[in-house]
């Protein structure tokens, strides 16, 4: 509970993993300023969003967010208000003039100047810092103080590539990798302080650089997994078109590199991928598939897939059903088709309706369901090694983990696994978990 002098922040985060890596800094560096956190928007004295916009949907939420904010701002006056993230750069200064009950908007490049806003919003200025590229204010490497047993280090931000549906690149900016030196001071921190397992983050981690040097994604991993009392690396998003051999002999050679790779298609249909920009054709994507599954056998493979894009038929759409089937996804994130501001997709012809966009959806999921099942049903029989997190959250008795390539195992035993590495038979394949008994405990934390 925070004492009546400390003040309070909620942070309402949006969106992806870089959004919620963001958010933490974001708390970081508020509880320099002497914020400390509280769970819920009317407890603050200062609430922050962290917000989204890839699809139309995302962008919604944020503002009937920000519409009941309203009256928690006539309740409490000396409330500040600030939203962060895509769409404060999307919109600018202008979500300043269209909610007269914000305080300050700021881009993701403006992140190191919050407590500068926070500061100059306390004073009575209502201010919006949206200009993209060299972060005018850095932001210090900040390790929570517990930081649990998974943490996400921002590897690159930004991108390149202009899928032609995406707004990533215009409100993220350029592709911008940080230095590896950087990058491994700040996962040894968090290793010292306890974390045992590090996702690397970027928008398409594939074209990482290290601006010193220039080593490659490969390297970088190379490096990190150097890192004594690390014991798991994971990494996303990786764009097929980018994925070398290097990654691929970096998943089947490092130890602590996870057999799992998120490697988003988008589309079955070549027509539909040239007009989205993907830079392949599925003939591509499919042979990259069979190399990787050749090189790494255990590899879980997630990806992302949009249907109704504009002009998409039925045909280009069961072409997308057919190599879902192909490719037995582990996990699959399905989206419809959302226009987006500054895209060359919305300006197309050919938008389908909403309804054959929830229809084909509906379709791909009950379909992905199937596989997805067969995926995991297949999985039995293995000994698998889980990183045990805690007790399940259904189900008496069990305890919860993943297994090197990223799936959810349950099995019984006892409370004391959590933060150790344990062998588990696998025993049952379910649609989102797997189920199995202890084999072996061995590493603690
Ligand atoms: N409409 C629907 N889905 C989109 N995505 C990105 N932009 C759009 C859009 N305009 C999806 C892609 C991407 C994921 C993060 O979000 O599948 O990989
Ligand atoms: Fe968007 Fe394509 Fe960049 Fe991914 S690779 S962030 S989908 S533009």
């Amino acid at each position: 509970m925070a004492s009546q002098s400390e003040k309070r922040v909620h942070i309402a985060t949006f969106g992806c993993q870089m959004n919620a890596y963001d958010s933490a800094r974001m708390a970081g560096m508020l509880a320099q300023m002497g914020y400390a956190q509280v769970e819920r928007p009317d407890q603050a004295d200062l609430i922050v969003l962290n917000t989204c916009s890839v699809r139309h949907r995302a962008e919604e939420k944020v503002y009937s967010y920000v519409g009941e904010l309203k009256r928690l701002k006539r309740e409490r006056p000396w409330l500040l208000i600030g939203v962060g993230g895509c769409v404060a750069q999307q919109e600018g200064d202008s979500l300043l003039k269209r909610l007269p009950h914000l305080d300050f908007v700021f881009g993701p490049d403006a992140l190191g100047s919050l407590p500068e806003m926070v500061t100059q919003a306390a004073r009575g200025k209502r201010l919006a810092l949206t200009s993209l590229g060299a972060p005018a204010r850095p932001v210090d490497i900040i390790i929570p103080a517990e930081p649990g047993l998974k943490a996400m280090v921002t590897v690159m931000t930004g991108c390149d590539n202009f899928c032609s549906y995406c707004v990533v690149p215009y409100v993220r900016g350029r592709e911008r990798s940080r230095t590896a030196g950087e990058i491994l001071e700040e996962v040894a921190a968090l290793v010292d302080a306890g974390v045992r397992e590090i996702t690397l983050l970027g928008q398409n981690v594939n074209s990482y650089r290290d601006p010193d040097g220039g080593l490659d994604f490969a390297g970088l991993l190379a490096r990190v997994d150097q890192i004594k009392d690390l014991w798991r690396i994971r990494f996303t998003t990786s764009h097929p078109k980018d994925l070398g051999q290097g990654l691929t002999e970096a998943l089947a050679g490092l130890d602590k590199v996870m057999e799992q790779l998120h490697l988003p298609a988008q589309s079955g249909s070549d027509r539909m991928l040239k007009a989205m920009n993907r830079g392949y054709t599925r003939a591509q994507y499919l042979d990259l598939v069979r190399r990787l599954r050749e090189m790494v056998p255990q590899v879980a493979l997630g990806g992302d897939i949009i249907v109704g894009f504009p002009g998409e038929t039925r045909q280009d759409f069961e072409q997308t059903l057919s190599m879902l089937e192909e490719v037995g996804y582990d996990f699959l994130y399905s989206f419809k088709y959302s226009d987006r501001p500054f895209t060359r997709a919305g300006r197309l012809e050919g938008k389908l309706d909403d309804e054959t966009k929830g229809r084909r959806l509906v379709e791909l999921q009950a379909l992905q369901r199937v596989l997805g099942l067969q995926e995991h049903q297949a999985q039995a029989g293995r000994v698998e090694e889980v990183l045990v997190e805690g007790p399940a959250k259904h189900g008496q008795g069990l305890m919860s983990g993943r297994s090197r390539a990223g799936r959810v195992v349950n099995f019984p035993g006892p409370p004391e696994l959590a933060g150790r590495l344990a062998m588990v038979r696998i025993t049952q394949g379910r649609e989102n978990s797997l189920l199995g008994e202890l084999a072996s405990a061995t590493g603690e934390r």
